[in-house]
C-alpha cells in the first residue's frame, strides 16, 4: 500500500536548513494497522503528510496505492486525496456550523461523483458504525472531544478510503474515549482491510497495533530482530 525508499525532507526557512527526514524507507501493505512513534519534532507528522499527498516538495521514492506521488499533476492529486487517502487530526477540524451528518458527508461537495447520491443515508450508516446514531442532527459543538474524534473518523470513511492517516488521534482525549477511538480503527481495519497508519506517543495505541514503528533521526529504526541493512551498522 505504501513504499518508500530513500525519502529526504528539507524545510529551508532564510539561512536555515533543517533536514528533517534523512533517508527514510519503509513499507506498509495492503491492510496492515501500523503505529508510527518518535520523539516529538522526529517528523511523524512530515512523514504522514507526504504519504498523503498534502506535501509534495521532497526527494525520494513514494508510491501510495500503486501510485508515484512524485510529479501528480493538480487533477491527479486532488482525486488521489478524495479517493485514496483520508486525515484524522488530533483537533478534529469539523465546521461547528454544520450539523454533525452533514460534518460526515462535507468529503462529497469535494467529489462530484459522489454528490447527491444519497449522502444523508451514507452519513447515517457511519456515524451508527462509530456509535453516534442518536447524535446525527446535533451541532458539534454540543460533543465531548470522544465524540467529535468518532465523527471526524465517520468523515474520514465516507469516501471509501484504502488508506487512512491518523495524526495522535487519541492525543486530547481521555483515556476512555481514546480506547474507543482505537476499537474504531481495528474494527474498519478488519472490516473493511483499511490500511490505518497512526502516529501516536500512546503505547495503548501501539499496543493493538500490527506492527509498531520507530522514527528516530529522520531514519526508520530497524525492526527488533532484523539485521540492519548494509553500511547502516555503528
Ligand atoms: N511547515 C513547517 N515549516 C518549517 N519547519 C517545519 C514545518 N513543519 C515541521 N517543521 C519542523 O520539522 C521538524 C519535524 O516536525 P514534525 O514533522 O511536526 O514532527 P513530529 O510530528 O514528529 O512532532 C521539526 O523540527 C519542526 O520544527
Ligand atoms: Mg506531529
Amino acid at each position: 500500500m505504501i513504499h518508500i525508499a530513500g525519502l529526504h525532507k528539507h524545510y529551508r526557512e532564510g539561512g536555515n536548513d533543517n533536514h528533517v527526514l534523512r533517508g527514510v524507507s519503509l513499507d506498509v501493505a495492503k491492510g496492515e494497522l501500523v503505529a508510527l512513534m518518535g520523539q516529538s519534532g522526529s517528523g511523524k507528522s512530515t512523514l504522514l503528510n507526504i504519504v498523503g499527498a498534502l506535501d509534495g516538495d521532497y526527494e525520494g521514492e513514494v508510491v501510495v496505492g500503486g501510485q508515484s506521488l512524485r510529479g501528480l499533476g493538480d487533477k491527479a492529486r486532488s482525486r488521489f486525496r478524495n479517493r485514496t487517502v483520508s486525515f484524522v487530526f488530533q483537533q478534529f477540524h469539523l465546521l461547528p456550523h454544520l450539523s454533525v451528518a452533514d460534518n460526515v458527508a462535507l468529503p462529497a461537495w469535494f467529489d462530484r461523483d459522489e454528490r447527491g447520491k444519497d449522502q444523508h443515508a451514507r452519513a447515517v450508516a457511519l456515524l451508527e458504525r462509530v456509535r453516534l446514531g442518536s447524535k446525527v442532527a446535533t451541532s458539534p459543538r454540543l460533543l465531548s472531544g470522544g465524540e467529535k474524534q468518532r465523527v471526524a473518523i465517520a468523515r474520514a470513511l465516507f469516501n471509501h478510503p484504502a488508506l487512512l492517516l491518523a495524526d495522535e488521534p487519541t492525543g486530547a482525549l481521555d483515556s476512555a474515549s481514546g480506547a474507543l477511538v482505537l476499537e474504531l480503527f481495528r474494527e474498519t481495519n478488519r472490516q473493511d482491510g483499511l490500511t490505518v497508519v497512526i502516529v501516536t506517543h500512546d503505547p495503548e495505541v501501539a499496543r493493538v497495533c500490527d506492527r509498531v514503528i520507530h522514527i528516530r533521526d529522520g531514519r526508520i529504526e530497524p525492526a527488533e530482530g532484523a539485521p540492519a541493512a548494509a553500511g547502516e551498522g555503528a
